[in-house]
């Protein structure tokens, strides 16, 4: 009856050693994970989007956001945050956002490497990526 006891206790700690263990090891991934790649800057979301800019919004999420993040506000070792006095209207006109996806960005503002073009989005698609990000960096006081 003891030793019953004894071999379950044992058994008992055993396994939650061993959950813990399994746990810390999760919890670590997680906080890799955050590290490379967690926004650059916080931005606020207007209420209210144009439907253009909701429509952008979409496209973004779906060819952008990968690289320069949830509500374009970067990834960390990844690309920069479009919210950004940087990409302000007067400095990157709208044509520099078309030229980007069509052909692709050198590394020159920061240190994260060449930005790839990305296929599959036409002009029209871009246009409406432009007036989702104009809305936010407005939303952000750039304009
Ligand atoms: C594979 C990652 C990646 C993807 C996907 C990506 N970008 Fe980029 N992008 C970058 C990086 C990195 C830079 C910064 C280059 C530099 O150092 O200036 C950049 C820069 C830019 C710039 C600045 C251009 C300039 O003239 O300086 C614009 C605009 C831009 N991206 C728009 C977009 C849009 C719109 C999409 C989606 C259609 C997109 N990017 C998808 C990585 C990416």
């Amino acid at each position: 009856m003891k030793k019953k006891i004894i071999i379950g206790s044992v058994l008992f700690i055993g396994l939650s050693m061993v959950s813990i263990l399994i746990w810390k090891n999760q919890n670590q991934s997680i906080v890799n994970q955050t590290v490379n790649g967690s926004a650059i800057v916080s931005v606020s979301v207007p209420n209210e989007l144009s439907v253009l800019a909701q429509r952008g919004e979409g496209i973004f999420l779906a060819k952008c956001a990968s690289c320069h993040g949830i509500n374009a506000a970067g990834k960390t070792e990844i690309a920069p945050p479009l919210v950004h006095k940087i990409y302000e209207p007067s400095h990157h006109g709208n044509e520099s956002f078309q030229r980007a996806v069509a052909m692709g960005v050198r590394a020159h503002h920061w240190p994260f490497g060449n930005m790839p073009k990305v296929a599959g989005v036409t002009r029209a698609e871009v246009s409406t990526i432009i007036t989702y990000v104009r809305e936010l960096q407005r939303a952000n006081g750039i304009d």
